[in-house]
């Protein structure tokens, strides 16, 4: 049987200051993890994430990490070993993006293109790599990428983004074979996800539009994103898997 409970196990959410991470760390604490939150430069979003949750009786903290920067990202995995002694789950969920029409090949400069290849896969490749000893320590871990569907299916916010999201669906499967046996690594690829500043930032009929091709005629909710990242590290028997949440979007079913 799985080990449901949480408590006791030690979890890094990053980007915990956004919109799907908030949902995620509320999840994982509200089923007893102690849980790190980070931020890059919006703190005040996270100390009120963090506020709420001690606020209902969790336990969570808030550190900043740019996860461009290989010293930050270290800085971060010392901290936490030092204050928490263990790593257990890792969501790799923080990403940078901006919109640059898919044709305007000129707009999307070296300069962009290597900001959003370093924050959206370099950098949860960097922090697998420097969590990995305590991931691998006790009773194992797991991590958890959110990737999107515009990983899957060329489509997104800039070729850059959809890139970086194809690239992480295939770090997933092979950190998965590099980190077995004792830590697990799946994805979560969402396609729009409702109530959150990146999908207000789009125009309504990008949503309605999302919301009919999908076949459920819904799309996803941050505590969607949040409830499969908590079904990945509560199974045994899963690794190496991307899975779309996007109401059923018959383009990216594969
Ligand atoms: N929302 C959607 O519709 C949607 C759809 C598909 C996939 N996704 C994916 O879901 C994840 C979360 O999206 P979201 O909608 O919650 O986005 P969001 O609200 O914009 O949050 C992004 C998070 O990433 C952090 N971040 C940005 N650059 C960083 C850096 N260099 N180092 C460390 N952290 C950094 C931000 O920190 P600050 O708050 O401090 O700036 C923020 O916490 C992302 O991976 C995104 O690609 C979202």
């Amino acid at each position: 049987m799985p080990d449901l409970s949480l408590k006791d196990k030690v979890a890094i959410v990053t980007g915990g200051s956004g919109d799907i991470g908030g949902a995620i760390t509320r999840k994982l604490a509200e089923q007893g993890a102690t849980t790190i939150a980070t931020y890059v430069g919006n703190e005040k979003a996270a100390i009120e994430l963090v506020q709420s949750i001690q606020d209902k009786g969790g336990d969570a903290r808030a550190v900043q990490m740019d996860q461009r920067s290989p010293e930050s990202i270290n800085l971060l995995i010392e901290t936490v070993h030092k204050t928490e002694g263990s790593l257990d789950i890792l969501i790799n969920n923080a990403a940078w993006n901006i919109g640059i029409p898919f044709p305007q090949l000129d707009a999307l400069t070296p300069e962009i293109w290597d900001r959003v290849l370093e924050t959206n896969v370099r950098g949860p490749f960097l922090l697998a790599r420097a969590g990995e000893e305590m991931l691998k320590a006790g009773r194992g871990g797991h991590i958890v990428n959110i990737s999107s569907a515009g990983g899957i299916s060329p489509g997104s916010s800039s070729i850059a983004y959809s890139s970086s999201k194809a690239a992480l669906n295939h770090l997933t499967r092979c950190l998965a074979v590099a980190m077995a046996p004792k830590v697990s690594v799946n994805c979560i690829a969402p396609g729009l996800v409702e109530n959150t500043r990146m999908a207000q930032r789009l125009p309504e009929k990008v949503a309605e539009g999302a919301r009919r091709q999908a076949v459920l005629g819904l799309v996803g909710q941050p505590e969607d994103i949040a409830e499969q990242a908590f079904s990945f590290i509560t199974s045994r028997s899963v690794t190496g898997q991307t899975i779309v949440i996007d109401g059923g979007m018959p383009g990216a079913m594969r």
